[in-house]
């Protein structure tokens, strides 16, 4: 009873490890970044991913297989980089309207 009850812990143990080394990306930020990083969003800032996985690995000790998958989320939910959001939609600035603006018509039916 006890072997088996040893056995089944040990399976299960295992098997938790497993999960835990292909962990998707969104599980291992709000397993190990959540509590101080509210939101993935805004953390990769336009970072090469190189540079990223560098800087998870550097900071946080990571593997550089995890730091790798986490720097490749980090950028899939990042927000655009600023230059491509801030620009304005392109609109041609002002152009004179074609014909000058008639004043009102006088009311006639007096
Ligand atoms: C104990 C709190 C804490 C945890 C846990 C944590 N971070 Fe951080 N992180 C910080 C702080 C503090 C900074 C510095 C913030 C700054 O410079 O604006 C930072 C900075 C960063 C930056 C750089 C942001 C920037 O503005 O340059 C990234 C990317 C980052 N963290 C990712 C992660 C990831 C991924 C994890 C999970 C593996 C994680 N962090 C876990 C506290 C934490």
């Amino acid at each position: 009873m006890g072997l088996a009850a040893a056995a089944i812990l040990t399976a299960t143990v295992a098997a938790a490890q497993n999960l835990d080394a292909g962990k998707p990306p969104a599980k291992l930020f709000a397993d190990g970044c959540a509590t101080c990083h509210r939101s993935p969003r805004g953390l990769a800032k336009g970072r090469f991913s190189l540079t990223l996985s560098w800087f998870l690995k550097d900071h946080y000790a990571t593997s550089s297989d995890s730091a790798k998958v986490l720097a490749a989320y980090l950028e899939s939910v990042d927000e655009p980089p600023p230059g491509a959001a801030a620009k304005p939609a392109k609109k041609p600035a002002r152009k004179p309207a074609r014909s000058a603006p008639r004043p009102p018509k006088p009311a006639q039916s007096q």
